[in-house]
């Protein structure tokens, strides 16, 4: 690939120059000369000891020495005041163009080592609300599934639902106190509303009567035992969340995640505390099994921080289940890495649990990722809360999503009353269109910091918005149809029709980059980038769609041939992105 080879052909010029740098070749700005661009001459002319000119003119002359540069370069020339700027030959481009339309698979190349990886994303707490912090998770992780799927990877999706510790034996004694000794009829079947609210009671007894404290300690250790009654109401309140979270899954179209929750994980809690033991790393603190990491975790008062393995009273942590994790999922899973999907709050904890992870030897040459996302805040820009003050409930965002969505589509029915054939038609567009807003909203933004959820903005049919691709894979579509064109209409580009223009050659080199942007991200794991590309790619369509005429021109065929490229790669992108795309809209 051009890439790859300019990239070697200009690393090595560099060193025959004894410069010790890294040559940086990105792509032109539009309206620039050729397709790429070196960008660290200013560097190299430090280095060379005279101005970025000469600099540029001594590599200039040993890269057009070399005997690789002429299938490679058509020309090579300096651009002040300090850059290097490259047109890469036309027969190159075209080859290399020609095998991504032949290609099935657009382009994309499977990794090197395809190895079984784990995401593990969502992860809600039964008994309570999914919460925007659980949509990130759901919307992030469930996309960097995709991406490592697409590449090849052997992908485990796991839901690490939070069903585990003191507040189920809560809630099975406050059932208990509510329904006697035989509550479960009166569980059955019940909403997750009506389970939050005993939750909310439950806490409150909890907090307040001694008594019911201890009945609930007690209940914690019925269900470790596997007592019939405590373990019943505990799976019921399972399934009764289980059907709320489904109701999201299904309006996110999450599919594959496999739901493994705390408590798989329970019965190797003890061996975590004899392994930490064997290698003499416990210490009691208050009566509790911690383990120190030593200098690098330090409080802000500069004591150090402790992982707490195991409670005075013998119970455990959530940080003892995420270790029994680790050594479950490298050892059992057999997986090579493991990237989780929370918001940055968790980092520490995360550090501190791989750290320990690390000293058991349970991770040797294993790869950990925490794939940390920010907050989700309100217009004014404070943590996302609804119009009465309670934190948003998931679902609701997403109606709302969907309603706004609707309204807008309704108005472009009004000015185009054969746009949608019945109303059904009309709602189901809308609920693509508003969950399609809403999740490429969430990842179009580095998710490292927070952002403003903004229903206007994330539908608005103008920049960096799904509506705005889905409606470029719409135009494309009416393009491709007026054409009568098909798969097998796709033709191969040559000199004649020309790749010349400006508007069609950029849309070349974008196609030519989709493979690349994914394997950036399967490493860095930020999926703003397939966004943004995305974005330029729609962008750079609809330049070449005002400038360059396409049926009944001359060209009409190769020039239809990239219509159907883009709209391909625009397609796959979003449905990476858990995207749908419409017919019309
Ligand atoms: N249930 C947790 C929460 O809602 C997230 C779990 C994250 N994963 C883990 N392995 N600890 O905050």
């Amino acid at each position: 690939m051009y890439k790859e080879e300019l990239a070697q052909l200009f690393d090595d010029v560099f060193k025959k120059l004894v410069l010790e740098i890294t040559p940086i070749l990105n792509p032109t700005k539009e309206g620039h000369f050729g397709d790429l661009q070196c960008n660290n001459i200013f560097q190299c002319a430090k280095l060379l000891k005279c101005s970025p000119e000469d600099s540029a003119r001594r590599i200039i002359e040993v890269v057009n020495g070399d005997s690789r540069a002429g299938r490679l370069i058509e020309k090579v020339i300096f651009s002040p005041p300090g850059f290097i700027n490259i047109a890469l030959k036309d027969q190159k481009l075209l080859e290399e163009i020609n095998s991504v339309i032949e290609d099935k698979d657009l382009g994309i190349k499977k990794a090197v080592t395809p190895d079984r990886v784990i995401v593990e994303y969502s992860s809600p707490n039964i008994a309570k609300e999914m919460h925007v912090g659980h949509l990130r998770s759901t919307i992030i992780g469930h996309t960097l599934g995709n991406i490592l799927e697409v590449l090849g990877f052997d992908v485990l999706r796991l839901n690490h639902i939070g069903d585990f510790g003191t507040q189920f034996g809560m809630l099975i004694t406050y059932m208990k106190k509510l329904y006697g000794e035989n509550p479960l009829s009166h569980i059955h079947g019940q909403k997750l509303e009506a389970l939050t609210k005993w939750y909310r009671e439950a806490k409150v007894c909890f907090d307040e009567d001694e008594n019911f404290k201890e009945a609930s300690r007690l209940e914690v250790v019925n269900l470790q035992k596997g007592e019939k009654l405590a373990t019943s109401i505990w799976n019921e309140i399972c399934e009764i969340s289980r059907k709320g979270y489904r109701e999201i899954y299904d309006l996110l179209n999450i599919k594959g995640l496999q739901e493994r929750g705390e408590s798989f994980y329970q019965a190797l809690l003890p061996e975590v505390v004899s392994d930490c033991e064997e290698r003499s790393l416990l210490k009691e603190s208050d009566g509790a099994n911690c383990v120190f990491l030593g200098d690098q975790f330090k409080s802000k008062s500069g004591s150090e921080l402790p992982i707490m393995i195991q409670k005075s009273d013998g119970g455990y942590n959530y940080a003892t289940t995420d270790i029994a994790a680790f050594k479950y999922r490298f050892s059992k899973d057999k997986v090579e890495r493991i990237i989780i999907a929370t918001d940055i709050g968790q980092e520490l904890h995360f550090k501190m649990v791989f750290a320990l992870a690390c000293k058991l030897g349970f991770s040797e040459n294993k790869r950990f990722d925490h794939v940390q996302f920010g907050l989700v805040l309100g217009k004014d820009k404070k943590k996302f809360k609804t119009r009465s003050g309670d934190t948003e409930k998931l679902i609701d965002l997403l109606r709302e999503a969907i309603k706004r969505a609707e309204i807008i589509l309704q108005k472009r029915q009004y000015q185009d009353s054969t746009l949608f054939a019945n109303q059904e038609e009309l709602r189901q567009a809308a609920e693509i269109l508003g969950v399609g807003a809403v999740k490429y909203a969430d990842l179009s933004n580095n998710r490292i910091k927070n952002y403003v959820f903004d229903y206007d903005k994330m539908l608005s049919f103008e920049g960096n918005t799904a509506p705005y691709i889905m409606y470029a894979v719409v135009r494309i579509n009416s393009v491709l149809k007026r054409g009568c064109f098909s798969t097998f209409s796709k033709v191969t580009l040559t000199e004649d029709d020309p790749i010349k223009r400006e508007e069609e050659r950029m849309l070349i080199l974008l196609l030519l980059n989709f493979s690349d942007v994914l394997h950036t991200i399967a490493n860095d794991l930020m999926p703003n980038r397939l966004t943004d590309y995305l974005y330029e790619l729609a962008e750079a369509f609809h330049r070449f769609y005002t400038r360059c005429p396409i049926i009944g021109s001359k060209e009409e065929s190769s020039r239809l041939t990239l219509c159907f490229q883009v709209q391909a790669v625009l397609t796959k992108g979003l449905g990476i992105l858990g995207i749908a795309t419409l017919q019309k809209m």
